[in-house]
């Protein structure tokens, strides 16, 4: 399985068969994006939550590639979503999708779509190809971090450091310890002043107090999960 770092909290895993799942596509608005939405041409998207840096393009990218969109049951009946094939499922619940498992998971934040009631945010647990990953989405440091999510066996956690609307990076590093992720690929900083990170300084403190590697992943940067 690849990972692909598309800029903010923006993710794509594509699997050995070319399965593909596209996290949080905030792209068209996003000046670190490096692609064009009409360069994605996934099955499924995640979305985390509704505002505007997750949802992003998320529909466009569903209505011309014709991938299945996947997130939070109240977050669709807040969406022009006629004609598109959704999935509303709910915290701690699966989907099994392309060979992949997808759980939902708790994230301390908000959600709403153009002002209107979208549920929850949330994280998700995705095991596919034998690897497991965890996007965070946007979250706070939480004490289940240590207890239900640390259960699975995390080899690559995609956190985010910004502060500000999310946990910072003393609480990624902290985050990082109890998921007890083999690796952390920071996100959901630099986008915007308010979340201006330094990143190096971040992978200095996570590597220094933690058993994770640090993986800084620059937008249109992919990796093989190994
Ligand atoms: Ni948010
Ligand atoms: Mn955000």
């Amino acid at each position: 399985m690849k990972i692909a770092f598309e800029g903010h909290a923006c993710f794509q895993l594509t699997g050995a068969d070319g399965f593909t799942i596209l996290l949080d596509p905030y792209i068209s608005g996003n000046a670190a994006a490096v692609k064009k939405t009409a360069d994605f041409k996934p099955q499924l998207i995640l979305v985390s939550h509704g505002h505007g840096d997750h949802l992003g393009d998320a529909l466009e990218i569903a209505k011309a590639s014709g991938a299945t969109l996947a997130g939070a049951a109240d977050l669709w009946p807040a969406l022009p979503t006629a004609g598109l094939n959704t999935i509303g499922f709910n915290m701690g619940g699966s989907i099994y999708i392309g060979g992949a498992q997808i759980i939902m998971t708790a994230a301390w934040h908000g959600s709403n779509v153009n002002g209107a009631y979208a549920g929850l945010a949330c994280g998700y647990i995705i095991q596919m190809e034998g690897k497991t990953i965890y996007f965070a989405g946007d979250t706070a440091l939480f004490g289940d971090m240590s207890t239900v999510l640390g259960r699975y066996g995390i080899d690559y956690a995609l956190l985010p450091i910004g502060d500000y609307y999310t946990m910072g990076p003393d609480d990624a590093v902290t985050a990082a310890h109890w998921l007890r992720a083999k690796n952390v690929i920071p996100m959901h900083y630099n986008t915007f002043p308010v979340i201006k990170q330094e990143v190096q300084a971040f992978k200095a403190a996570l590597e220094a107090k933690t058993e994770s590697r640090c993986l800084i992943l620059q937008p249109g940067e992919e990796i093989e999960a190994v």
